[in-house]
C-alpha cells in the first residue's frame, strides 16, 4: 500500500512503461495544447532554414542568432512566449539536411523530442507534420517518428520503492497535412503502440532479476500473454524433456534447484491458414548463466540475468507478429533453464547424449547455450517448419568481432540470411553475416564423443557456436542463427534504447521477417 503512494495513480506498481495518448488533428491548431513542435532543417550550406510561411519564422530567426540553434540532428530548442499566440511555447527539433534524412535519424529525433518534452514537463504537445509531407515516403517517416517515441517509453523501476519520475507528457497531437494522412495516422498509432508493448515486454523479461525471473516465471508469463493475444501455448516440464530425450537441455539445468521449462507458442493466421508457410523461432532462455563448474569471474556477472534475451526477443516478436496479423504460421520454442554449479552439475569431460542421438563431450560448462539450443533446434523440426531461426546471447566473442552496433548472423541458407538482414535494415537493427565453413568443425572434434561443446582456445568463438548447432539441423532444413550477446543490453548509445539494461532490439525486425517471409 505504501508503495502506491509514491507513484502517480496512472502507473500501476508493476508497469515499467506508460505510453502517451496519440490524437490526430487536421491542419488547424490543436485546441487546448500549449506547445507546438516544429521541425527545422538545414539548407545545403548547413544553415538553418526558416520557412517564410511559418508562424514561427521570426522566433526561429532569433534563436538561430542568439542561441546558436543549428538544427543538427536531434537538437532541441524551447521557447516560452508566456501566454501569447500562436502557442505558449514551441519546441524546435533539428533534422539536419533534408536530403540526408533517414528513417533512423527520425527515430532518433523522436527520442530526443520525447526526452525534451519530459524535461520541460509539457503535459501535451502538437506535432506539426506538414513539413514531413514534403519528404519522399513521408508515411514511413511518420512511422519512424512514432517508434522513436514509443521505444523511449521505458524504465525498469518495478522494484524501486520510489519509482523513477513518470514522463510528464500525456498527450501527443499529430497535426496532419491532409485528410489522407490523417486517416493513415490512426493505423500508425495502433501499430506504434503494438510495437512499443512487444518491445517493452521483451525488455521486462530480460531485465527481470533471476531470483524472480525463473523458468517457471517465464512459462507462466507466456501463458498469461498467450491468452491475451490468442496464441496457443504449451509448457514442457523436465519430465516431458526427459521423455523427449533432451539430454543436453537437461544436462545444463542439472546443477540448478529450479526446474527448466520449454515453452511452445503457436500463432496461426486467421485467413488462408492452409496456404501459410511456417516459421520456427527458437530462443535461448538461460535465466542465469553462472558458467556452471567452469564458473565465470564475478566482474559483471550480474549481467548474466540477461542470458534469456534470445527467448525474450522471439517472444516479443511473436506477440507483435500476432498483433499485426502476419500471414505466416509461427511456432516459437523457448528453452528456459539455469546454469549453476552444484554437486549434481555437469562437469568438464562429461559425455552427454542429445535428442538427435549424437554425443557431446562437455569441455566448458559455460558453453551451455549451444547445448540447450541443440535439443530444441532438433525438436523444432517436429513442427515441420519451412525455416528455423534462433536468437541467443551465445558468445562474448561476438562483441570482440563486431562491437555493439549489430548482431552476428550465420546460417546454412544465404537466401534466408539475406531476408533477415533486409528485415533488419529497414528497422535499423543491423545484422552482419559470419562464415560457416566446414573447416571450423575440425576444432570441435572430440576424442571421446561425436563432438565437443567448445575448443577452449578462444578463436572464432561465435562461428564455432553456430557450427556446433548446425550439427543438429537436419538435411534440407533452412536455418539461421542470430548471436545477440553484444546488443541484448547496454545499448544506451542508441537514443531510443534505454540507458541501462535490456534494449529490446530485433523484436521489430523478426516480426517483420515473419510477415514478409
Ligand atoms: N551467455 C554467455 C555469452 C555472453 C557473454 C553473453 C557475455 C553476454 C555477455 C555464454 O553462455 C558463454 O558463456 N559463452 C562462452 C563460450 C565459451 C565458453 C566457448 C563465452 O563467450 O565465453
Ligand atoms: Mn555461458
Ligand atoms: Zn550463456
Amino acid at each position: 500500500m505504501a508503495a502506491s503512494k509514491s507513484r502517480p495513480s496512472s502507473q500501476s506498481p508493476s508497469q515499467n512503461w506508460i505510453f502517451p495518448s496519440f490524437e490526430v488533428q487536421e491542419k488547424a491548431r490543436a485546441a487546448g495544447v500549449s506547445t507546438d513542435v516544429v521541425w527545422v532543417w538545414q539548407d545545403a550550406s548547413k544553415k538553418v532554414q526558416v520557412p517564410a510561411k511559418s508562424p514561427y519564422a521570426k522566433t526561429l530567426e532569433k534563436i538561430r542568432a542568439a542561441e546558436g540553434f543549428s538544427a543538427r540532428l536531434g537538437a532541441t530548442q524551447v521557447v516560452r512566449f508566456g501566454g501569447q499566440d500562436p502557442a505558449e511555447s514551441v519546441v524546435f527539433v533539428g533534422l539536419r539536411v533534408a536530403s540526408d534524412l533517414t528513417e533512423d535519424k527520425i527515430r532518433q529525433a523522436g527520442a530526443a523530442l520525447w526526452s525534451r518534452l519530459g524535461s520541460e514537463k509539457f503535459a501535451s504537445a502538437a506535432i506539426h507534420l506538414e513539413e514531413f509531407a514534403k519528404q519522399p515516403q513521408h508515411l514511413l517517416k511518420v512511422r519512424a517518428l512514432l517508434e522513436g517515441v514509443v521505444l523511449s517509453c521505458y524504465g525498469f523501476s518495478k522494484y524501486k520503492k520510489i519509482a523513477d519520475p513518470v514522463h510528464a507528457t500525456r498527450k501527443l497531437i499529430f497535426v496532419a497535412s491532409d485528410r489522407a494522412m490523417a486517416t493513415h495516422l490512426g493505423d500508425e498509432f495502433k501499430r506504434a503502440l503494438a510495437v512499443g508493448e512487444a518491445v517493452n515486454i521483451t525488455r521486462d523479461w530480460s531485465n527481470e532479476p533471476s531470483n524472480f525471473g525463473t523458468p517457471e516465471y517465464f512459462a507462466s508469463e507466456s501463458q498469461k500473454y498467450a491468452r491475451k493475444y490468442g496464441l496457443k501455448c504449451r509448457v514442457l516440464s523436465e519430465s516431458d524433456a526427459r521423455r523427449e530425450k533432451m539430454g543436453l537441455f537437461l544436462a545444463v539445468g542439472q546443477g540448478s534447484e529450479r526446474e527448466g521449462k520449454i515453452v511452445v507458442l503457436e500463432y496461426t493466421p486467421k485467413k488462408n491458414a492452409s496456404k501459410a508457410r511456417t516459421i520456427a523461432f527458437v530462443g535461448k532462455g538461460i535465466t542465469f548463466d553462472s558458467g556452471g563448474i567452469s564458473i565465470k569471474p564475478s566482474l559483471r556477472m550480474e549481467e548474466m540475468k540477461h542470458d534469456m534475451t534470445g527467448a525474450a526477443t522471439l517472444f516479443g516478436a511473436t506477440l507483435l507478429a500476432a498483433r499485426l496479423g502476419v500471414p505466416n504460421r509461427i511456432v516459437t520454442i523457448l528453452a528456459f533453464t539455469e546454469n549453476m554449479p552444484d554437486g549434481m552439475a555437469i562437469q568438464p569431460g562429461n559425455v552427454v547424449r542429445a535428442r538427435n542421438g549424437k554425443t557431446v563431450e562437455i569441455i566448458n560448462t559455460d558453453a551451455e547455450g549451444r547445448l540447450i539450443l541443440a535439443d530444441v533446434l532438433d525438436y523444432a523440426h517436429e513442427f515441420k517448419p519451412d525455416v528455423i531461426v534462433d536468437a541467443a546471447t551465445l558468445t562474448g566473442a561476438v562483441q570482440v568481432a563486431l562491437g555493439k552496433h549489430c548482431c552476428g548472423i550465420m546460417g546454412n541458407d544465404d537466401g534466408l540470411v539475406q531476408s533477415l538482414i533486409t528485415a533488419g535494415q529497414s528497422n535499423h537493427e543491423r545484422m552482419w553475416q559470419l562464415p560457416m565453413w566446414d573447416e571450423y568443425f575440425e576444432d570441435l572434434k572430440s576424442d571421446s564423443a561425436d563432438m565437443k561443446n567448445s575448443a577452449n582456445d578462444g578463436s572464432g568463438g561465435t562461428i564455432r557456436g553456430a557450427i556446433f548447432m548446425n550439427q543438429f539441423i537436419r538435411k534440407g532444413m533452412k536455418w539461421a542463427h542470430l548471436d545477440i550477446a553484444a546488443v541484448a543490453n547496454g545499448m544506451g548509445h542508441v537514443p531510443y534504447f534505454p540507458k541501462k539494461g535490456a534494449s529490446g532490439i530485433y523484436v521489430r525486425s523478426l516480426a517483420q521477417f515473419a510477415s514478409e517471409f
